[in-house]
């Protein structure tokens, strides 16, 4: 299985609104299963598809994606939308796209998502914990939100830096 290469920030499809899946066509199939294993050997427990340079509203997650039994609770999603939030919770995340840093983010605290599998059949999920968290965040990436945007002008003033050395490799 080809590996998909992780874009990395500051690049601009980063930024973008993502396009809604027409047709879940064979290519679309086959590259869902692409960056799921790009995301088990990054590792990661979510990637969407701006981040492999696609700019489709897809993605994948498995929070159990350091588990032996690697793809049990992968989830290959199309056109995802909140369509339920309840409450707030804060916790530490990180992204492939944006290497070594990691910065606590308010999020909802429970999620209800609508979707379409690969075959194409809605399917409806109410997520906790990480599994929501990880939701909001992938989703986020196809409306060109990252997770450093939900950071206070405080908290990101002080990762300013550190941004800035991210930009500077990527030149
Ligand atoms: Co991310």
């Amino acid at each position: 299985m080809p590996l998909l290469e992780i874009v990395l920030y500051p690049d601009p499809i980063l930024s973008q609104v993502a396009k809604k899946v027409e047709d879940i066509n064979d290519d679309i199939k086959a590259l869902l299963e692409d960056m799921a294993q790009t995301m088990y050997e990054a590792p990661g427990i979510g990637l969407a598809a701006p981040q492999i340079g696609k700019s489709l509203r897809m993605l994948v997650v498995d929070v159990d994606s350091g588990e032996q039994e690697q793809g049990k609770n992968l989830l290959k999603l199309i056109n995802p939308e909140i369509i339920e939030r309840k409450g707030k919770a804060k916790g530490e995340e990180g992204c492939l796209s944006i290497p070594d840093i990691r910065e606590q983010v308010v999020r909802d605290e429970i999620v209800k998502i609508k979707a379409l599998d690969i075959s194409g059949q809605e399917i409806v999920i109410e997520a906790d914990g990480l599994l929501s968290v990880c939701l909001q965040h992938e989703i986020d990436h196809l409306d060109g939100v990252l997770f450093i945007d939900k950071l206070s002008k405080v908290r990101k003033e002080l990762i300013k830096g550190k941004l800035k050395k991210l930009v500077k490799k990527r030149k």
